[in-house]
């Protein structure tokens, strides 16, 4: 176990540079400032949860790597590399970021590991069967210290007396109640993630 936390360590320390410079010419500068604050909240969140925070932080650098990309860019390339798409991913492409991100994490950056991957694929829409540290993304994205404290503030309380799985549930229902009052479609993958995190909760 400790082995494979120097592993990480290291692995991050490797690639932090590279994705930075890729960062810098692919998302505008205060993408960046939001990236960088969703890798610190991540690895915040990682240690208070008890699981790797290098894996958290490095899927926090990656997390929005693909979200400046065009919804042409972005349908072009899910349907490359079939990434099975539903009817809303047609409606809003934008969301598609997150499963394109895991994919350029992958293919560009060489990652492996099932949990950074899953922190980046899973940060939008969530899915159900999330492992720790995919919730600890999740959550970091929606909890940064740059979000709305009116939205962010609540969910933190959550997190803090009732715990992860709970405060995922929190920020879920807020994400989906701003769906609801916009007149927009909820992506199937995030019911589903739902329905999971009310039977863990
Ligand atoms: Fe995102
Ligand atoms: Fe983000």
């Amino acid at each position: 176990m400790l082995n494979n936390d120097l592993k990480l360590k290291n692995l991050l320390k490797e690639l932090k540079p590279q994705i930075e410079q890729w960062l810098k010419s692919n998302v505008t500068a205060k993408r960046f400032k939001h990236i960088e604050r969703v890798a610190k909240t991540a690895k915040k969140y990682a240690k208070r949860v008890k699981v790797s925070p290098s894996k958290a932080e490095l899927a926090g650098w990656l997390h929005d790597c693909a979200k400046d990309f065009s919804n042409e860019k972005l349908l072009n390339f899910a349907k490359r590399h079939k990434i099975e798409l539903d009817k809303v991913d047609y409606i809003n492409p934008h969301i598609l970021h997150a499963r394109v991100g895991a994919l350029i994490a992958k293919n560009k950056f060489k990652i492996t590991d099932k949990d950074i991957l899953g922190g980046i694929r899973c940060h939008t829409l969530a899915e159900p069967n999330m492992s720790k540290i995919v919730m600890v993304v999740y959550l970091a994205d929606a909890t940064e210290p740059g979000r709305e404290r009116r939205f962010a503030d609540p969910v933190r309380k959550t997190f803090k007396t009732k715990g992860l799985e709970a405060a995922v549930l929190h920020a879920i229902n807020v994400k989906l109640l701003e769906v609801i009052k916009r007149g927009k479609s909820i992506h199937p993958l995030t019911i589903r993630a739902r329905n999971w995190l009310v039977e863990q909760v």
